[in-house]
């Protein structure tokens, strides 16, 4: 087999090879027991346990109360952005624009109700997040804390008694304290695992507001008392967010993380700014720069092609930039080796000085 490259890609994303391996293990013959862990029954004791722990491991991890159901769904970040406004809008509802997929959010739940987008950055091209004020009144205000496109992401969280927040793409890269929202949910697919899982964590006193009507496959209150067994859940996703969890605990939790990717971030946010303007980062206020998706453009076109393909050449591949923003877009996920983003931040300076 050869070498693993330095993976990028903006999600599905780089997993962690001992997760890889693990999962891998499992599926083919869990615990030796001869029957691989995606070809037992969900509701019999061997996914009953991964479930149970992935559960425990992910409360831990993110220090979430008793107060609020932990459940791993399928239908991805996209479909929550149809149930959040099924189970949660009665009167009216705060989104802030703050990119492609908040975009997304709001336009979805206007097919429910009244949605003011009380901040929108769209006429910036999401060079920043957008200021707002809330109303504390309206049923919730819904953010996305991380823009995987346009490389912002949210220093502080809006105070707010019911903040529902999209992580996907920095869920468990930074510590964050739980208590401040009445939901956060994330697909899988760039820090947890494989795409086909979403984790949901929502406030419990929010599930008994839900309207019985809502059909129980798209009702948060239904598929918490089913514990995110209502019908067949993405057993083998669960599994491998479950080997995820495992490793971040290993690492030391999401503390050691966040130093990490603090640290990884850094030496691509510092190959731009010392780069005498060849690299021009997109966001344009330093401290919403995320450490999640790093996006700069290079003067021209060719240069940005050539970058890409002597980049590749090195081992690091899946750096193309969003068509709406073009130049490059490096994920560093938690997934993502600290010696991959020093190894791309010596090749922009190497660049750099050749194209220069
Ligand atoms: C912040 C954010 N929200 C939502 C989505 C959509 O996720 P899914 O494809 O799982 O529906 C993405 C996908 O990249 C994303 O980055």
């Amino acid at each position: 087999m050869s070498a693993r490259v330095f993976n990028f890609s903006a999600g599905p994303a780089t997993l962690n090879q001992s997760v890889l391996e693990a999962s891998a293990a499992a599926l083919i013959n869990y615990r030796d027991q001869g029957v691989g862990i995606a070809e037992v029954s969900h509701r019999g004791p061997e996914f009953s346990e991964v479930l149970a722990e992935a559960e425990a491991r992910c409360r831990s991890l993110l220090g979430i109360g008793d107060d609020y159901a932990v459940l791993f769904l399928q239908g991805g970040a996209t479909q929550q952005f149809e149930l959040i406004p099924m189970n949660l809008l009665r009167d009216r509802a705060e989104y802030v624009v703050s990119g492609e997929w908040a975009k997304k959010a709001a336009k979805a739940a206007a097919r429910y109700g009244t949605v003011d987008v009380i901040g929108d950055s769209s006429a910036s091209n999401f060079n920043q997040l957008p200021a707002f004020s809330a109303d504390r009144q309206a049923d919730y205000l819904h953010i996305c804390s991380n823009n995987t496109i346009y490389g912002t992401s949210y220093p502080s969280f809006p105070d707010h008694p019911c903040l529902i927040a999209d992580m996907s793409s920095e869920i468990m890269s930074r510590e964050i304290d739980v208590s401040r929202f009445a939901m956060i949910y994330a697909g899988a697919q760039k820090n947890l695992g494989p795409a086909g899982v979403v984790l949901v964590i929502i406030r419990r006193d929010l599930l008994a507001t839900i309207p019985e009507d809502v059909a129980p496959i798209f009702s948060y209150a239904a598929h918490a008392k089913a514990q995110s067994c209502l019908n067949t859940p993405p057993t083998f996703g669960i599994y491998m967010l479950l080997e995820t969890f495992r490793w971040i605990e290993a690492q030391g939790g999401l503390a050691a993380v966040e130093a990490v990717n603090r640290r990884k971030a850094q030496y691509i946010y510092d190959a731009i700014d010392h780069s005498q303007g060849f690299y021009t980062g997109t966001v344009v206020v330093p401290e919403q720069r995320s450490l999640m998706n790093i996006t700069f453009t290079l003067p021209d076109e060719a240069l940005t092609k050539a970058f890409i393909s002597q980049a590749a050449d090195r081992g690091m591949v899946a750096l193309k930039g969003y068509r709406t923003v073009g130049g490059i877009r490096a994920s560093t996920y938690n997934a993502m080796p600290e010696e991959g983003c020093l190894r791309l931040a010596q090749f922009m300076a190497e660049f750099a000085e050749t194209a220069q």
